[in-house]
């Protein structure tokens, strides 16, 4: 290996369907302003891929992601084309499950007062993360339909909850809180477990009692319990009091939503699915947004936010920062996209920080 390429970090690029494929290239200039020393490779797997040739994801494409890269960035999936979203569940649930990524890290932060919909709140009181288990649950899709169509039918929805995969999300909310501070400096100390085991009383009991052993490992760090719809209460009324929030899939899903909502939006909201030590894929929390695709007014921040994550996961944590700074600074001088009060196309806002980044 030469000079130059010791060190270079390999990233496939998956733009996939609607904005994906706006955003994306936006991060993806982003990423080459900062300086951060990366190889990227796109790849076309999505809708226009799978109608062009019933290809979903090619074979062995997990197997040469896991092989050939350090990190995976993908836009989103779905298309009002393809009715069964088999190609976005093959590729986007394909690769959290078959490469074993199992903690979706969603940061949760305010960058400006004014885009966040509560009153009296200040981006100071809105930083916590959730740590959602990705892997398992009752997106498994285990489960079926009896008697489909008659006044009898029965659908069963089953919910997977595995002690090997509830501990290892439960022991990496823990070393995660452990091992980051929050944005002004303070060290995390609080972990949340959030389920509803009042109600699911078997995947509950395990994830409760795996809670309990694994939090009296940490003694510098407090436990808490809270119901999932007490939590989504909470949320609204005082986030000021999260930190560390880990969770099954659905739930984690569902609160990420609610919890974009105070940060801006879905635009704003990043996401990595992370296994340590294995190839991880980061994505933006939104989706394809069909009725605003190609019409150049997506919020591109989502994905840039995004490209950083990724990079500080990649080591390069310096250019991390300057792109999270140059983003903060466009929010402030509402340098932005009209979902959140600018007057800026997708482009032009990735433009803007683009030029930010690089000087
Ligand atoms: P969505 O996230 O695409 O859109 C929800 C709402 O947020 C829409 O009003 C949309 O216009 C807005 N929005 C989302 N991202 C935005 C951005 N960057 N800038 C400005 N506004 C933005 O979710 P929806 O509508 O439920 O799903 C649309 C398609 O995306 C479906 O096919 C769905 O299956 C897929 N999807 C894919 C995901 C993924 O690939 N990770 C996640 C969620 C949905
Ligand atoms: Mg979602």
């Amino acid at each position: 290996m030469d000079q130059q390429n010791s060190g270079r970090k390999r990233i496939a690029v998956i733009p996939g369907d609607g904005i994906g494929q706006e955003v994306i290239p936006q991060a993806v200039k982003v990423i080459q302003a900062s300086g951060a020393n990366v190889a990227l490779t796109d790849f076309d797997w999505g809708a226009d891929h799978y109608l062009r040739d019933g290809v979903t994801v090619p074979t062995g494409g997990f197997a040469m992601l896991a092989r050939d890269f350090d990190a995976i960035l993908v836009g989103a999936f779905g298309d009002p084309r393809v009715k069964t979203n088999i190609h976005a569940k093959e590729i986007l649930l394909g690769m959290r499950f078959k490469m074993d990524l199992y903690a979706n890290v969603r940061p949760v932060r305010l960058l400006d007062a004014a885009l966040c919909p509560l009153k009296d709140v200040e981006p100071k009181d809105i930083d916590f993360v959730v740590l959602r288990e990705n892997t398992e649950g009752v997106y498994t899709d285990g489960g079926g339909v009896f008697k489909q169509g008659t006044p009898d039918e029965i659908a069963i929805q089953e919910d997977i909850n595995t002690r090997k995969g509830v501990e290892r999300i439960i022991r990496y909310a823990f070393e995660y809180c452990r091992s980051h501070s929050k944005l002004d400096g303070s060290p995390r100390s609080n972990v949340l477990m959030c389920d509803k085991s009042n109600a699911m009383t078997h995947a509950g009991g395990l994830w409760q009692r795996v809670f309990k052993e694994v939090s009296g490992e940490y003694s510098q760090i407090t436990a808490q319990h809270m119901y999932v719809d007490a939590l989504c209460m909470q949320m609204i009324r005082d986030p000021r009091q999260f930190d560390v929030i880990v969770t099954n899939n659905m739930f984690g899903d569902i609160i990420t939503d609610l919890a974009a909502g105070l940060q801006g939006g879905l635009g704003m909201a990043a996401s990595g699915n992370i296994h340590p030590g294995k190839t991880s894929m980061f994505e933006p929390v939104h989706g394809s947004a069909p009725p605003i695709a190609g019409k150049n007014l997506a919020n591109p921040f989502g994905a840039i936010l995004t490209a950083a994550m990724m990079l500080r996961h990649l080591g390069s944590a310096r250019e991390a920062d300057k792109i999270e700074a140059a983003v903060l600074e466009a929010v402030r001088l509402k340098k932005t996209t009209q979902d959140i009060g600018g007057p800026l196309g997708t482009r032009e806002a990735g433009e803007w920080v683009v030029e930010k980044v690089r000087r």
